[in-house]
């Protein structure tokens, strides 16, 4: 019998710099998957989004309007570029609406893990001198919804308790408020736990073992994470607790990266161990991410739309097309489709083999391919791919 592959709308949103090149490497790598596993996708867009559109309709929107609350809520995942362009900096009001775009779609669909893998592979060099793949194999799960960047909303607007506070006429303090709750303390850490019960352990060890890092005893919100955590980790005796003040946490994914299995940190940490991590893995050209909640995701490249190579057809789009590999493989847990599962998991293999061979090869990473070329050599790698 024939079989009948369950469709699944996808939303593409562009972005900036850099996104412009990446996302149709993606988006090319989506199709092969979709060919080679007999999926029945609907990719909706790529649609602007970003600093890119607010200038080009003349400062009304940043992003395009057929991305509506419905359809962001209505598609079973969401892929997106990086935003943001230097000459937006200049404006902090306005650099501040173009930021918070990723920020508040990650608020309004409440996606409160992101997943953040950290992973040397094969044919990447790592900084850190004598280590080889398997040695690096660590995932980050930044909190996303509170912390710093607690009460942006996509659609409502901005919302914030914080706030820039002039005196005679001129802006003289600012303020920003960091919140944190014991529910979304709670959800991430738990997404944590069971992270770890899927994985197999710390390279070092062998041991599930799930890191809390963040600065408590000092701060009040971080004191409440880890409590959090501490309650969490007790109904998971079969994964070690483990801490590490955030500072100290810095060093040590340096001195000896091998001891983190699954790291759990608030949302402002985790944005900057995010690039510290980047660097670990060899590029931030290869630093995935995903934004998961229990009834949305979408995946994005942890990287900025690095807008000093845009245009030059040299950056690495391997990390957007590992994000969508993550996002196909979350689609498929959720809607326990097998076929969805090989296809993320395929892309992430085929992003290994390519990368092992070393023929192709972006510039971050020692090469001198194209993006485009990149993005091809995937796409071929995952349609030679076979269906176990
Ligand atoms: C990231 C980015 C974003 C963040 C910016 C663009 C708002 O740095 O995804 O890490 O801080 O979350
Ligand atoms: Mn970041």
């Amino acid at each position: 019998m024939a079989y009948l592959a369950r469709k699944y709308k996808i939303l593409g949103l562009i972005g900036d710099g850099i996104a412009e090149e990446i996302v149709p490497e993606a988006v090319r790598v989506l199709r092969a998957s979709e060919e080679a596993y007999g999926l029945n996708l609907e990719v909706i867009g790529p649609h602007p989004f970003g600093a890119k559109y607010w200038l080009d309709s003349s400062r009304k929107a940043s992003w395009h309007p057929e991305i509506t609350r419905e359809l962001i809520y209505d598609v079973d995942g969401i892929f997106k570029g990086p935003v943001g362009l230097p000459s937006l900096l200049e404006d902090v009001k306005l650099n501040y609406e173009v930021g918070f775009l990723p920020v508040g779609l990650r608020s309004e669909l409440d996606l409160y893990a992101n997943v953040r893998p950290c992973k040397l592979r094969p044919g990447v060099k790592s900084p850190l001198v004598d280590k080889e793949p398997g040695d690096i194999d660590f995932v980050i799960i930044r909190e996303n919804t509170e912390h710093c960047l607690a009460e942006a909303t996509h659609f409502g607007g901005i919302r914030d308790i914080g706030g820039y506070f002039e005196r005679a006429g001129k802006v003289d303090f600012a303020a920003d408020v960091y919140i944190q709750t014991s529910k979304g303390c709670e959800r991430v850490i738990q997404y944590a736990f069971d992270l770890s019960r899927r994985r197999s352990g710390a390279p070092n060890d062998r041991k599930r073992r799930v890191t809390c890092t963040c600065k408590w005893g000092l701060l009040r919100g971080d004191t409440l994470f880890k409590r959090s955590f501490e309650k969490v980790a007790a109904r998971y005796p079969d994964v070690e607790a483990d801490y590490a003040w955030i500072d100290g946490w810095a060093y040590w994914a340096i001195m000896r990266p091998e001891h983190y299995d699954v790291v759990v940190t608030p949302n402002q940490y985790g944005d900057i161990i995010s690039d510290l991590s980047g660097a670990i893995q060899g590029s931030m050209g290869l630093a995935a991410a995903l934004n998961a909640g229990d009834e949305h995701a979408f995946a994005e490249a942890t990287h900025g739309s690095a807008p000093d190579i845009a245009g030059k057809n040299i950056a690495n789009p391997i990390s957007l097309i590992l994000s969508i590999g993550m996002l196909l493989e979350w689609i498929g847990e959720k809607r326990d489709d097998d076929r969805l599962r090989a296809a993320g998991k395929s892309i992430n293999m085929a992003v290994d083999a390519v990368l092992g061979e070393g023929k192709v090869r972006s510039p971050d990473i020692g090469g001198s391919s194209t993006t485009e070329q990149v993005g091809n050599a995937v796409a071929q790698k995952v349609r030679s791919t076979e269906l176990d």
